[in-house]
């Protein structure tokens, strides 16, 4: 879309959406500046409102409403915009105690806010939350039947999704104790990005693609997801977390799952989650050596001193975290058998890229052996989801007049040139909930096909390597692909993909 108006035809109906912690940073980054833009293309209606509930006893709707303004002019509204969600529809209450007498209050809220908005009993019930309280929250509003409404009553949960497959399966339990699958959404931010969501036209609408994604064509795929930053002052969850659980389980899982999977019957979310769930389960199990842990150590970073992983705040010193994940796997399938996946991802690297790259086989021949040209080359396509969104499809050409020889060149498409915007994750899912869209939401099955495949590699023992701040990460997650005869492809937007690739 090229930019918000397709939106206008998209009909949401009369709503009250409960941001459960709707005082915490996703809510005020997130959540508050994504509604306010869907409020302003005009999308949202005028029956609608938005209820923060946290433990805050002392907050009020009056206080709520100016935090709200403070929290859209920080993401950088238009001033004339800031006022957007409208304050008569603002609303919060306090759950100090989260206990049954603060849930019944919570459901007495609810119906007035409905009476005085005059909303017919549609109701989000968004947990932006600690995960840790997920549980205690789902039975909370289930104790005070807020689990099913007058109107469509959907239940939206943030990641992480459980901390092993064990945890994933309870809270799953949980959940579906009280709600039915088709009103849960669990949000991976990942499937939101357009550049995700194309992954799939670029696959399906491309029979040119299409015809040779397969292991007669392919030799190799690779997705790197890399950010330059570091954990920042965020040790509290990351240092319980890390870089498996942060990325690997779920966004990497995505990546992996929209590359590898079939062709689904239809674009709905039913046959979309089930090819990408068969796809997770067709993965082969991945042997400790095929995995790379490891986390960075101090130092420059474009002339600037950085701290170590040991060193960052809050870092428990007998920390076995990992803050990078390289490994291979191999897909048990028609399509895919032999042909290597490699994943990597990791924090205070080179810089902030995430991409994929598919390498195709080499020709079979040297045609041009007699000319003096017998390198043989591989065409790469690389997908770059961010940040300069686009692909590249690097192909050999003739460089003009003597000697006979040829140039790899990457036949290029940004998405800047092409259109004026991309909308952020959180407005397309946050979109999608709203109209009752489970496409880009993660299935319960889905979640813990992915724990069932990653949690095994989870290794709290055992102490990470090492890597350079600023690096592409240690040196035994080259050694990794070095064993199959393959390297990382260099990640540029422009690529010398040197000799051998
Ligand atoms: P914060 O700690 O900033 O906010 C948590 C919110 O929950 C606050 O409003 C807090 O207010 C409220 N809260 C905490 N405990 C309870 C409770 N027992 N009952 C009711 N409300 C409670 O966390 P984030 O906003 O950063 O994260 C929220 C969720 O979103 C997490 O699951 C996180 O993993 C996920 N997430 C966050 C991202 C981000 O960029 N921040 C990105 C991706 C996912 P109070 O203390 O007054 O109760
Ligand atoms: C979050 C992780 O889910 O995704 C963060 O918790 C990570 O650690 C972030 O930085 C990356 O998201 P994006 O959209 O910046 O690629």
């Amino acid at each position: 879309m090229t930019d918000g108006s397709p939106l206008q035809s998209y009909q949401v109906e009369p709503h009250l959406f409960v941001v459960l912690g709707g005082t915490g940073d996703l809510a005020r980054r997130k959540l508050v500046p994504a509604l306010r833009r869907l409020a302003s293309l005009g999308v949202l209606g005028s029956r609608r409102a938005i209820l923060a509930v946290a433990r805050d006893a002392d907050l009020d709707d009056l206080g709520f409403r100016e935090w709200v303004r403070e929290a859209l002019r920080e993401s950088g509204a238009p001033e004339e915009e800031i006022d957007r969600l409208g304050d008569a529809r603002l609303f919060y209450e306090g759950l100090p105690k989260g206990d049954r007498g603060d849930y019944a209050r919570l459901a007495r809220r609810v119906r007035e806010i409905e009476q005085q908005c005059e909303l017919p009993g549609n109701r989000v019930f968004y947990m932006a939350l600690p995960p840790r309280v997920f549980p205690e929250v789902v039975e909370g509003l289930a104790e005070t039947d807020l689990n099913e409404g007058p109107g469509w009553t959907r239940l939206v949960v943030e990641k992480p999704f459980g901390r092993d497959l064990e945890s994933a399966r309870r809270l799953n339990e949980t959940i579906h104790r009280h709600f039915d699958e088709s009103q849960v959404y669990r949000i991976d931010h990942y499937l939101g990005k357009e550049t995700v969501q194309n992954l799939l036209v670029f696959r399906f609408a491309n029979a040119l693609f299409e015809s040779q994604w397969n292991r007669e064509r392919i030799e190799e795929v690779q997705i790197t997801v890399s950010e330059d930053l570091g954990i920042g002052s965020r040790a509290g969850y990351y240092d319980g977390s890390g870089a498996l659980r942060d990325m690997i389980q779920n966004h990497m899982a995505q990546l992996l799952s929209l590359v590898g999977m079939e062709v689904p019957g239809r674009f709905d979310a039913e046959s979309v989650r089930q090819e990408k769930i068969k796809l997770l389960r067709s993965v082969s199990p991945i042997e400790g050596e095929n995995v790379v842990r490891a986390r960075y150590t101090g130092g420059e970073v474009d002339g600037r001193q950085v701290p170590g992983y040991m060193d960052e705040p809050g870092v428990d010193p007998r920390s076995t975290t990992e803050t990078y994940v390289a490994l291979a796997l191999g897909i048990d399938n028609w399509r895919w058998q032999g042909v290597p996946f490699y994943l990597r991802t990791g924090k205070r690297l080179d810089r902030r890229l995430t991409q994929i790259a598919v390498r195709f086989r080499e020709p079979p021949v040297c045609m041009f052996e007699s000319m003096g040209a017998c390198e043989t080359h591989s065409n790469v396509l690389l997908l770059t989801l961010q940040p300069d969104e686009g692909f590249a499809l690097v192909v050999d050409v003739k460089v003009p007049g003597e000697p006979f020889e040829l140039r790899r060149i990457p036949l290029d498409f940004f998405y800047k040139q092409a259109f004026e915007g991309i909308p952020d994750a959180y407005q397309t899912l946050l979109l999608d909930v709203l109209t009752g869209d489970q496409t880009l939401f993660v299935h319960a099955e889905e979640a813990e096909a992915s724990w069932d495949l990653f949690g095994p590699l989870l290794d709290p023992d055992s102490t990470p390597q090492k890597y350079t701040p600023g690096s592409w990460g240690p040196v035994e997650a080259d050694a990794l692909l070095g064993r199959r005869g393959h390297r990382w492809l260099d990640p540029v937007d422009h690529p010398d993909l040197g000799e051998d690739s």
